[in-house]
């Protein structure tokens, strides 16, 4: 089917309904965006950015790949980031994690996957560095849950590390960088409080490491 149909026909229905709504829905939105937040978060179906946060389109700069990952080579990642930070003067800044998340899973895993192993291979890093903690861990869920939030803690910091983040909390610009978990079992979002929004605080949770 080179068509989808039925996606076309969601669309269709989907318009409609917003504009029923709110007839300037989408004329307004064509004027400009001013998005409150950028949403880093994993690809995985079950975790729909706007749709968990409940945003409408306009509200949420949004940024996803395969497990929640900021690299610091990734352009990918960093061009979102620095477009958000410096164009659109996001403020917040939220990584989102989820429990039951395929690419921690897969990235602890013995066997191949190809490719995306190289990806995973940042997780494994993680889970190598705190193999003492999480070896104390004996329920192989719960451990890889600690894994899915030790995931998220990494890619907050590697975010406060990005020359974009400092550069806008050294010229006096408010970032702030939130780490944040949704759990698909039951919706909900639980904040893992390592919000950084200076220098002092990133040093600080650096130390705590
Ligand atoms: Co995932």
């Amino acid at each position: 089917m080179r068509k989808l149909p039925r996606l076309f026909e969601n669309n269709r229905n989907w318009a409609t309904r917003i504009q029923a709504a709110n007839p300037d829905f989408f004329k307004s939105l064509v004027a400009q965006q001013s998005p409150g937040y950028l949403w880093i978060g994993c690809a995985d179906s079950r975790v729909p950015a706007n749709e968990i946060v409940g945003l409408p389109p306009g509200e949420l700069f949004v940024h996803r790949n395969v497990a929640n990952l900021v690299i610091h080579t990734d352009m990918n990642c960093l061009s979102v980031l620095q477009y958000a930070v410096e164009f659109l003067k996001i403020e917040h800044v939220i990584v989102c994690g989820h429990y039951g998340c395929g690419g921690v899973i897969a990235s602890i895993e013995e066997r191949p996957h190809g490719l995306v192993d190289n990806w995973l291979r940042h997780i494994r890093d993680i889970y190598q560095r705190n193999q003492d903690a999480l070896g104390q861990i004996k329920d192989r869920k719960q451990m890889l849950d600690r894994l899915c939030e030790l995931n998220v803690i990494e890619q907050v910091i590697n975010l406060a590390n990005t020359t974009i983040v400092q550069d806008a909390w050294n010229r006096g610009q408010p970032v702030t960088v939130h780490g944040w978990i949704y759990d698909i079992s039951d919706g909900l979002l639980r904040d893992l409080n390592v919000c950084l929004q200076s220098l002092q605080e990133l040093q600080a949770i650096q130390n705590q490491a």
